[in-house]
């Protein structure tokens, strides 16, 4: 599993670039797409969904979407002296840009400076930051307006804690790989969907769920913890279990799917947290909102430190959330 999440968060893929990180996964999950006679398919958003056959005889049709795009910058502008001006792919903090090395989808790096004119004591903004790629003039630049990069930095093992630019959400995308591979039989048609442009909106997840067209939706994404220094009134913390979104501010879970979650983590002894996102959503929103409604929910693995270069995730949560997936597949499902 480490090496895995290792694999995927080294991988450089913002939103609406994810071929690189699409193609990772491909390699990664077609033996078990082969051997099992599922379907792959990519859509026109880039998502790439791989589906079981149909439901048996009282299975539902279940919409599991974990996101492989990261948030990312893209170049608006490049001056004389080849100094590269961004604005952002999703919510990128400037506190978190200074300094940071970049890596661009064409494979050029560079690194975050800050002009010297804004206050001090404050962190820049957007405008006042630029990447240096190291070139004298514009002529040499390797980037080009309308060019995106992601943060780049390698991933590190703290044991039981990984550190890495893009835990979220790739993190969602190894637990989904596992499940693939661990799980034995189900009555539902399971579709795994690794979502596209999640970051800039739930664009991916919008189109995918039409296109399935689900009986239930459950998201795998990171979430906030409240468990460090002067942290955030939160109840969620590293280890403590996959975190059951009640709610956050794009979506109220559907309580039936939370009892579920619920009931299930009980039944299956795996250690669980309630979760109450004041900011932020996931795949979730758009699967619940999609056609005439989906009961949808979402599974949450919590992170430190989320949209920074450094986000932290313990691989004990990361292994309750792919058992209590596996028990909720194998299971017939009712929503009470
Ligand atoms: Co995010
Ligand atoms: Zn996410």
């Amino acid at each position: 599993m480490k090496s895995l999440i290792k694999k995927l968060t080294s991988v450089t893929g913002p939103s609406g670039y994810e071929k690189n990180i699409r193609q990772v996964i491909q390699d990664e999950i077609e033996p078990t797409v082969k051997k099992s006679g599922w379907q792959a398919r990519v859509d026109a958003l880039g998502n790439l969904i791989v589906s079981t056959p149909e439901p048996k005889a009282g299975g539902l049709k279940i919409m599991l979407s974990a996101h492989m795009d990261e948030i990312g910058l893209i170049v608006t502008h490049v001056d004389e002296d080849g100094f590269a001006r961004f604005t952002t792919i999703g919510g990128v903090r400037p506190l978190n840009c200074v300094g940071g090395h970049v890596r661009f989808v064409n494979g050029a790096v560079g690194v975050i400076g800050q002009e010297d004119s804004h206050q001090p004591k404050n962190a820049p903004a957007i405008d006042q930051m630029y990447i240096d790629l190291g070139m004298a003039d514009r002529k040499n630049c390797p980037v080009k307006v309308g060019d995106v990069a992601a943060f780049e930095r390698p991933p590190i093992d703290l044991g039981k804690r990984m550190v890495s630019k893009a835990m979220d959400d790739r993190v969602g995308v190894a637990i989904l790989i596992e499940t693939m591979r661990q799980m034995k039989s189900t009555p539902h048609q399971v579709f795994f969907v690794f979502s596209a442009q999640e970051e800039v909106g739930v664009r991916g997840a919008i189109t995918a769920a039409y296109g399935i067209d689900p009986d239930i939706g459950l998201a795998l994404d990171v979430t906030r913890t409240g468990d460090t220094p002067k942290g955030i009134k939160m109840e969620v913390a590293l280890g403590r279990g996959p975190a059951i979104k009640v709610r956050d501010s794009g979506m109220l879970a559907d309580p039936r799917l939370v009892e579920l979650l619920v009931q299930t983590s009980h039944k299956a002894k795996i250690p669980y947290q309630m979760e109450v996102l004041e900011a932020g959503s996931t795949d979730a929103r758009a699967i619940q909102l999609t056609r005439a409604g989906v009961p949808a929910g979402c599974l949450s693995i919590p992170c430190r430190y989320i949209h920074s270069p450094s986000e932290m995730i313990d691989l004990d949560d990361v292994t309750h959330t792919v058992k209590l997936l596996l028990v909720l597949l194998q299971n017939s499902i009712e929503l009470k």
